[in-house]
């Protein structure tokens, strides 16, 4: 056990205020670990762009003051009553959909939905009680999907920990804890590419270019990249993306384009922008008889996809993913092998760093669309 199990902890966290605005590095007090859950020392965490969503809170539900941040590596520091599969000093990945092992979808093979901890982006306490573990001046701030990894320690429901490989460098693994395995897992697990089809990538960040990851691997050989940043195409090539599709270029709608391309449609597509058009497009563009299609993007709340129902009369397939549909516990430590083994390169998914006192600039890059993942140190 640590020197401060047991005992509330003070450190640094970058708190969001107000929607939309500079999160400000504070010091708060996080507390013990509760019941059936962990604190953690976070060494890196990275910016996804549901973290963004929240934050400028633009279609979502606001919830303020909180603590964002869901992509991350660290280590335990203490665990709380009735944990007994961690212990202090594990190497560890929080995940924003957790699991629990107990209920009918932990015990599916089919199924990472976990009733207990399955995502939850309005909820702001713990489990537990009902409340929160970060607190300044005895005044709460709330956690964000169970995971709030801007922080220096942080508490998380034991379901929402992969123990992993020590060996493995958290600077690097950590952007496995969403955007990586989430892309790669919504190919490979949902999608299922066979060697030689063709796959319609919607959305070329960190997520898409884990599809586009999982295409190569299943041995896709057309694999169509869509976005609307031209900037995109470059980072695109190293991921095995054959060709591009910028909708902005075309007066038809980008399904119609795609159609073209490839004699009545892609035989797999995957979309991660978070676009309800995007999402649509992803649909349409799947050949009839066999096309299936992955949603992968965080919608607006009051969005709704609307295509006529002849499309899927006409044997396509609608299908949609949270995490890539792997069990956090069981199924991420062997994503992890995939990095260690050489299978899966993750230094190319990561194109800025910058020091925790820095964090606003993540959100700068990611507005700008400039690079994929920017790791935050959070010792320097
Ligand atoms: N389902 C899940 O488990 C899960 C997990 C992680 C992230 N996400 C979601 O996946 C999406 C991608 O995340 P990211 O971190 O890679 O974001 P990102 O911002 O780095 O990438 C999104 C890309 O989509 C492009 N884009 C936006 N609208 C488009 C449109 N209409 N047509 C074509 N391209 C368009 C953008 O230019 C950008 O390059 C987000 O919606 C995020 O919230 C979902
Ligand atoms: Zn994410
Ligand atoms: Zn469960």
């Amino acid at each position: 056990m640590s020197g401060t199990a047991g005992q509330v902890i003070r450190c640094k966290a970058a708190v969001a205020w107000e929607a939309g605005k500079p999160l400000v590095i504070e010091e708060v007090e996080v507390a013990p670990p509760q019941v059936m859950e962990v604190r953690l020392k976070i060494l890196f965490t990275s910016l996804c762009h549901t973290d963004v969503y929240f934050w400028e809170a633009k279609g979502q539900t606001p919830l303020f003051p909180r603590i964002f941040g869901h992509e991350a590596g660290g280590i335990v520091e203490s665990v709380g009553e009735g944990v007994t599969d961690l212990q202090s000093g594990d190497h560890v990945l929080p995940v924003f959909t957790g699991e629990c092992k107990e209920c009918r979808h932990c015990k599916s093979e089919e199924s990472n939905m976990c009733d207990l901890l399955r995502i939850n982006t309005d909820r702001g306490v713990m489990l537990s009680d009902n409340k929160s573990r970060f607190s300044i001046n005895g005044k709460p701030i709330y956690h964000f999907v169970g995971t709030s990894t801007f922080s220096e320690y942080t508490v998380v429901h034991v379901g929402c920990v992969a123990k992993i490989n020590p060996a493995a460098p958290l600077d690097k693994v950590c952007v496995l804890s969403c955007g990586i395995s989430t892309g790669l897992g919504a190919t490979l697990n949902v999608a299922k590419p066979w060697k030689g089809s063709s796959v319609a990538i919607f959305g070329l960040g960190a997520v898409g270019l884990a599809a586009a990851e999982g295409a190569r691997i299943a041995g896709a050989s057309r694999i169509i990249g869509i976005d609307l940043n031209p900037k995109r195409f470059n980072d695109a090539k190293k991921f095995g993306v054959t060709e591009f599709v910028n909708p902005k270029d075309h007066d038809k709608p980008v399904q119609e384009v795609i159609a073209e391309m490839t004699d009545g449609g892609v035989d797999r597509s995957v979309e991660c922008t978070g676009n309800v058009n995007a999402m649509i497009s992803a649909f349409e563009c799947v050949h009839d008889g066999w096309g299936v299609a992955v949603l992968v993007g965080v919608p607006n709340k009051d969005d709704s996809f609307k295509t006529h129902p002849v499309n899927l009369l006409n044997e396509r397939t609608l299908k949609g993913t949270f995490f890539g549909n792997y069990k956090p516990r069981s199924d991420l430590p062997s994503v992890v092998e995939k990095y260690m083994n050489k299978e899966l390169e993750l230094e190319k998914f990561i194109t800025h760093e910058v020091p925790f006192a820095e964090i606003n600039k993540a959100f700068e890059y990611m507005l700008s669309g400039d690079g994929l993942r920017c790791i935050i140190r959070m010792d320097a």
